[in-house]
């Protein structure tokens, strides 16, 4: 057969496949987001996330001392409160002596190399379980600003070195910004997540942290899974607003958007392979289904491929382990 054309030259053994590899993965990539629960001495496997811990601060302080010591050098640890922590207005979250500022302080002290991305919400401390302030089953977009701006400053104070606004209210980039500047953190970053979309993959997150909406959904203010345009027009306002570090979320069925707001803005883009998306797979490969170390590597280099610069990931710890033994 004449055939000017074989790309199967290309692939014909390791070594070059390896050299002409368009994207891979290194453990720098990722950040590893934590689970914080109060209390001592407790590390409680989450039922739906096999190897993934609710820790108290004791036991995430061992959990990242090895994560440091596998080459993970960035964090997003979320906090787990009791209900009777939990009030309307979310006051806890930006408290003195709170768990989770003092985790943070605690966190920066002991490992001062590692970048710390706390989550800006109001649901892990909302009796509501809604990311705003809630009234007649409205979630309140501008009278929720000021406390999210409480908690970042409270973060940064702390020792966050980028919040991260988990919550999707309108302006709160902006906001944030301004608050922190006006506050002295102009070197506190951003990491806006810019397009979240109102998804079902959120399932074992919000088992981990009890964080689930006590009515309703969060249709009103995560985005509607059909929508691409409309992420550009996030990706537009939090660009505009300021924003250090624009994220999708989830990852895996949202590839398109990870690869638009990459060629369409000039910010390193992270996405969120989130608490669904890692069940499936554990599951899947739990029953013999699927060889999950395989699947994780081709997922993850999927969403680099996208386009992400940066991915938060349950499976950051796994990888790290694999590349550290490699
Ligand atoms: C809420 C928040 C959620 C996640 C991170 N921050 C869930 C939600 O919006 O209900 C989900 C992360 C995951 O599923 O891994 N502020």
């Amino acid at each position: 057969m004449m055939l000017l054309h074989r790309p199967r030259r290309n692939r014909q053994a390791e070594t070059l496949r390896q050299m002409l590899a368009e994207t891979s993965l290194q453990t720098a990539d990722f950040i590893y987001p934590l689970f914080l629960i109060e209390g001592q001495n407790k590390a409680i496997e989450i039922n739906s996330m096999p190897n993934i811990y609710r820790l108290s601060l004791d036991k995430l302080l061992e959990e990242v001392a090895q994560c440091v010591e596998l080459g993970i050098k960035a964090f997003a640890p979320f906090p787990s409160l009791s209900d009777d922590k939990k009030d309307k207005y979310g006051t806890e979250s930006y408290r003195k002596g709170s768990l989770y500022l003092e985790a943070i302080a605690a966190l920066k002290k002991n490992f001062p190399d590692i970048v710390l991305f706390t989550d800006v919400a109001l649901d892990p401390y909302s009796s509501d379980g809604h990311d705003g302030v809630v009234e007649n089953g409205i979630i309140l977009n501008d009278e929720t600003l000021p406390i999210l701006g409480k908690m970042a400053v409270a973060q940064a104070q702390a020792g966050a070195d980028f919040v991260a606004p988990s919550d999707m209210m309108d302006g709160r980039v902006g906001y944030l910004r301004q608050a922190l500047d006006a506050a002295g953190y102009t070197q506190t970053g951003i990491l806006a997540y810019t397009a979240k979309y109102a998804s079902a993959f959120y399932g074992p997150f919000r088992d981990a942290l009890d964080s689930a909406p006590r009515f309703g959904d969060k249709k009103t203010y995560q985005m509607n899974p059909a929508n691409r345009k409309e992420a550009l027009l996030e990706a537009q306002l939090d660009f505009e607003e300021s924003a250090d570090m624009l994220m999708v979320k989830p990852a895996l069925s949202y590839l398109d958007i990870i690869s638009d707001l990459n060629q369409n803005f000039n910010l390193p883009i992270a996405a969120y392979n989130v608490s669904g998306e890692y069940a499936m797979v554990k599951a899947a490969a739990q029953k013999g289904w699927i060889d999950g170390e395989k699947v994780m590597l081709e997922i993850l280099l999927s969403i680099k491929r996208a386009g992400a610069k940066v991915i938060l990931s349950y499976f950051a710890k796994e990888f790290a382990s694999l590349r550290k033994k490699a």
